[in-house]
């Protein structure tokens, strides 16, 4: 056993550490794990973008939404005097911020440390990000010379992300780094309704009732995202994530006819790179099914449904991430335990599971919480051999 612990960690499969822990842990690699080739891109072989794939391995693969910034003290510090959306701007803070939850809490992949507003004001948007509240526009999407002027994102537009994607790829050394953009409903929800919203009726009263100026602004969300997450891609980002966070709010025939062309198109924009292509929102149990259909090959759920129902609904045969409820982590560990178990045992039967939230860290978390939790699904799911 102690041999397999240096050709694991040097093959960039995971870190020396955790391929001591494994080693100790699993005994032995499942069937089909040893005989997979060396890749030129180490991270392509990792548990977490395995899991993506469906494929074989030695435990299930974590990461936290929102878990860059938010419940860190070292976040905060970092930030002090510096507002959020310009902190993006700077790769050494970006760099930095996107590491600290990955020491932390040794997850199995980082998400790059921005926003999904970051594209909209690159091209031109008056927005910013009010801390406790949410993105704020200054003047809401209404008419159609309005989105005529939300503009095309080019990769010079976005100069930092580059430079902050190949500065982790370097740093992470093997670990995957998730890049991330927001789906076309959620920028088109914050941009019509002007900042966060309850129910978001402004932006299904122009969905309903102004076909033509609402197909324009998503054609142009989509053409946005699709263009923020090649940059990423292009630069070093392993996997990818549409936050669509709100998208829950519409009906699956709504969704099929005012949504899904778009995020069809970021999907499809991106096959060709063979990156994995998670596809996320809250509340979507009914919709499920449609956010597959887009595309993805893993599909995000929330914790309003079992893992293995949210499989059958999103069928194909595509690998799931979720779910455990953020606000589970804010009561007692022996409340916490039980809950993450179950949801890896359910996700033991599903084609592919990367543990997650069901939705973002909440700010109040314990860091300390979330270390521990992590180590619990590691240990918990290492695999047995066949
Ligand atoms: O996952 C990560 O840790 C990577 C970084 C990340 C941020 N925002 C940093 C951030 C990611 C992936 C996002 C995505 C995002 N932003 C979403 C989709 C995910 C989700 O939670 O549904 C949405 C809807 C937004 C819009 C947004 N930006 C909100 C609602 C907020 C929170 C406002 C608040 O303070 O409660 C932000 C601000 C934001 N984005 C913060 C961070 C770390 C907090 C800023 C601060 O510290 O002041």
């Amino acid at each position: 056993m102690a041999g397999l612990v240096p050709i694991l960690a040097c093959t960039g499969v995971i870190s020396a550490d955790l391929a001591r822990r494994v080693a100790g842990l699993v005994g032995r690699w499942p069937v089909g794990y040893e005989t997979i080739p060396k890749v030129s891109q180490p991270q392509t072989n990792s548990p977490f973008i395995r899991a993506c794939r469906g494929e074989p391995v030695p435990y299930t693969p974590v990461w936290f939404m929102r878990q860059a910034g938010r419940s860190l003290p070292e976040y905060h510090r970092l930030r002090e005097g510096i507002a959020m959306l310009d902190s993006c701007t700077r790769p050494e803070l970006v760099t930095e911020i996107t590491l600290q939850p990955v020491r932390r809490y040794d997850v199995d992949a980082a998400i790059l440390y921005s926003d999904i507003v970051v594209p909209l004001r690159a091209v031109g948007v008056d927005v910013d990000i009010k801390p406790g509240v949410g993105p704020v526009m200054g003047q809401p999407v209404r008419t159609l010379d309005d989105v005529s002027r939300l503009r095309a994102l080019e990769p010079a537009d976005v100069p930092y992300i580059t430079e902050s994607v190949k500065a982790l790829v370097g740093e992470l050394g093997g670990k995957p780094l998730i890049g991330f953009a927001g789906g076309p409903f959620t920028l088109a929800s914050y941009l019509i309704e002007g900042g966060p919203s309850k129910n978001h009726d402004k932006t299904k009263a122009l969905m309903y009732g102004n076909p033509e100026l609402w197909h324009a602004l998503m054609g142009r969300l989509a053409g946005i995202a699709l263009s923020f997450l090649r940059v990423q891609i292009e630069a070093g980002a392993s996997a990818v994530q549409l936050f669509d966070s709100w998208v829950g709010v519409v009906s699956p025939a709504d969704y099929r006819h005012a949504i899904l062309p778009h995020t069809s198109r970021i999907f499809a924009g991106l096959a060709a790179y063979g990156v994995p292509r998670i596809h996320f929102g809250v509340g979507t149990g009914e919709l499920l099914g449609l956010l597959g259909e887009a595309g993805a090959d893993v599909v995000g759920v929330d914790w309003r449904i079992p893992l293995d129902e949210a499989a059958r609904r999103v069928g194909g045969g595509k690998a799931i991430q979720g779910n455990l409820d953020p606000s589970v982590l804010l009561a007692p560990w022996n409340v916490i335990e039980p809950r993450a178990r179950a949801i890896l045992d359910r996700g033991a039967a599903v084609p592919g599971h990367v543990f997650n939230l069901g939705h973002g860290v909440l700010p109040q978390t314990d860091p300390d919480v979330l270390a521990r939790l992590t180590s619990l699904v590691h240990e918990a799911s290492a695999r047995t051999p066949a």
